[in-house]
């Protein structure tokens, strides 16, 4: 079962041809990564923490960070090693055979797809609320929310995922300058809600400090995990990197650092300002968030309490008086969101690319457009998905999904991390996991861990999705195999495969 593997060195010969120039050096490195994660997590799911953990939530934020700190590191020995496209899919191709890549590859579908439809979500609730509060106009719920929310559909969603997808076909790449100013956009917004909430903040609001014990400190950090998401942007630019052995661990865990500080001077801010207590249904029930239940009892309450935002930062600072204030974070959570989902869909053609190319999914998915030199038939079949998704489903559900394809990644790269030292010991690793016995185990444990702690619903629509996936290989897959039928192809330059959309920093 495990014996299908594509050896290591013809992986290597694909990426040998593309060496790139080393120029990153730690800096910049950090900067990539702080700028790649940054986006929904912080800006709408803190509202959602709230509900699951009350003030507890900043816990949440350390145990996610740490999860993903320990992950990044094995993330980064297996990118400097197998600086390829198609990342946790392509490791696991090489070190655990076709099966387990098929899994991951699968997985990655929910990492990034999933995640680009919650972040879509995340934007239409900052547009909806910047629209009503600089024109003064109500907008119809049921046009701008899905079922779950007290919607029918939520159409400005739909239209960013329609927008992405369009530029992604027509080759859209972010300047280096664009994606510099939108890195600071999201640092000064996160900056000034500090500044004007940390000196205003009541101890009261702290307590009781987990309402809903640490069951809900743990459902809270796997759905708050996501965002942390985005950080392997650091990792694969291994091959671009100055001395890696010093500077990846530097960019990894000092962007993850640095976000986990902001994470929880942030959500600090919300609930010492407007209070972070959950909402209850009439008779006290717990109440999860993006469901009619919740929904309803946000409606009982005018809709006042930040766990019922769908812009909670720009609610908070509306609610201690800086609406001005407010409207610039949310005017800047619209400008930066969609880099975001143009990473997450990028990501997820490549992925689909590269397994087309392997022969696991159909030829024609990596059909490159004649004019415009991109996959645009994945392209667009990613788009439809990633509408659908968005215009019907809360954003928290779809965060917590697309998490649950992530920590299944993270989980096999970690493993990966651990059989490569085993059966390969020589070959050269740029960057080697610092006391990778003890790391590995713990990032692997860390994701067992979050992903335990994700809701009954999520566990079983990944685990339906695993299933699907399973009878997709054994009925279309395993015998279409190029690995299997013995086409075993070196693709010369990798040219083939769309680079980056999102190229480093200025003078990087
Ligand atoms: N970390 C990214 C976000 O929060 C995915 O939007």
């Amino acid at each position: 079962m495990f014996g299908r593997v594509k050896p290591l060195d013809a992986i290597l010969a694909t990426a040998e041809k593309k060496s790139l120039h080393r120029s990153l050096g730690a800096f910049q490195l950090t900067m990539l990564g702080v700028g790649a994660v940054i986006g929904t997590g912080i800006f709408v799911l803190t509202a959602e923490a709230a509900q699951k953990a009350g003030p507890g939530m900043m816990l949440s934020f350390i145990i996610a960070g740490f999860v993903c700190a320990v992950a990044a590191l094995c993330y980064a020995e297996m990118s400097s090693m197998v600086p390829v496209s198609g990342s946790a899919y392509t490791y696991s191709y090489a070190v655990m055979g076709e099966l387990v890549a098929w899994m991951v590859g699968w997985a990655l579908i929910l990492e990034y797809a999933i995640a680009a439809g919650a972040v879509s979500v995340g934007w239409s609730g900052y547009m909806i609320g910047f629209v009503q509060n600089t024109f003064h106009i109500t907008v119809p719920l049921e046009l701008v929310r899905g079922p779950f929310d007290g919607g029918v559909i939520n159409l400005p969603a739909m239209l960013i995922a329609a927008i992405i997808t369009g530029l992604l076909v027509l080759g859209t790449k972010e300047s280096a300058t664009v994606n510099a100013v939108l890195v600071a956009i999201k640092i000064v917004a996160l900056s000034m809600f500090i500044a004007l909430t940390l000196p205003v903040i009541k101890s009261g609001n702290f307590t009781p400090f987990a309402p809903l014990g640490f069951t809900g400190i743990s459902g809270a950090a796997a759905s708050i995990f996501f965002a942390y998401v985005g950080f392997d942007a650091v990792s694969t630019a291994a091959e671009e990197t100055k001395d890696p052995q010093r500077n990846m661990p530097i960019g990894l865990i000092g962007s993850l650092a640095i976000c986990t500080i902001f994470y929880m001077l942030v959500a600090g801010g919300v609930i010492g300002t407007v209070g972070a207590q959950p909402v209850y249904g009439a008779h006290g029930e717990v109440l999860s968030p993006g469901t009619s239940a919740l929904s309803d009892a946000c409606k009982a309450v005018n809709e006042n309490a930040v766990v019922c935002s769908k812009e909670a930062l720009a609610w908070t600072l509306r609610q201690v008086g800086h609406p001005f204030v407010g409207w610039l974070v949310g005017a800047a959570a619209i400008l930066a969101l969609p880099s975001v989902i143009l990473m997450m869909m990028f990501g997820q053609t490549r992925v689909f690319f590269v397994m087309s190319r392997d022969g696991l999914l159909p030829e024609f998915f990596s059909k490159v457009h004649p004019k415009f030199h991109t996959p645009h038939v994945i392209t667009i079949m990613t788009g439809v998905f990633v509408a659908l998704f968005a215009a019907f489903f809360p954003v928290g559900l779809l965060a917590d999904v697309s998490n649950s394809g992530t920590l299944f990644a993270f989980g096999a790269v970690s493993v990966a991390v651990m059989v490569l030292r085993r059966t390969d010991p020589n070959r050269h690793r740029p960057f080697r996991t610092p006391g990778v016995n003890i790391v590995a185990p713990i990032s692997i444990a860390g994701c067992i861990y979050l992903f335990i702690s994700l809701s009954k619903a999520t566990i079983s629509l990944f685990l339906g999705w695993g299933l699907v996936g399973l009878f997709v290989y054994y009925f279309y897959s395993r015998s279409r195999s190029h690995v299997g039928r013995g086409l075993v192809e070196v693709h010369e330059d990798d040219d083939d495969t769309p680079d980056l959309p999102v190229p480093p920093l200025p003078g990087v």
